[in-house]
């Protein structure tokens, strides 16, 4: 029996987004304004579902506690008011768009909790636009 317990975290980033080879004009037609050369900011709210089997003993699947203070350090800590571009090494190479940012959160994660329950991530750059990874 799987249950999904989940934790709801936010942080502000700013990002540009762009392809070094490509023209000004492609660009701005394929990112508009998220290629602003000057860079812009988000409210990124994030959750973080972790899947698994309720301990027999404590009836919980994961120590909220545990995964709030997770969130804290390894993302929070490592993207809040940060520029993402500028200021994160993993993105001087990789877009920093909603869907890679979902990954690498979804990665550090995946490193912290026991392999034993499953993990999914959901971002919300805006209201209305999230992405969502399950390691698939
Ligand atoms: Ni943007």
């Amino acid at each position: 029996m799987k249950v999904t317990v989940s934790r709801k975290a936010h942080f502000n980033a700013a990002h540009r987004l762009y392809v070094e080879d490509w023209s000004e004009e492609k660009n701005n037609k394929v990112f508009g304004k998220c290629c602003n050369e000057n860079y812009h900011g988000h409210n990124y709210e994030l959750v973080v579902d972790v899947i698994g089997d309720i301990d027999k003993t404590t009836g919980i699947v994961i120590d909220l506690k545990v995964l709030k203070d997770i969130i804290k350090e390894e993302i929070e800590e490592v993207l809040d008011h940060k520029n993402l571009n500028l200021d994160v090494p993993y993105f001087k190479k990789v877009i920093p768009t909603a869907e890679n940012i979902c990954i690498f959160i979804w990665d550090i994660m995946r490193k912290k909790i026991s392999k034993d329950k499953d993990i999914a991530v959901t971002l919300y750059e805006t209201p209305r636009n999230f992405v969502k990874y399950s390691g698939n």
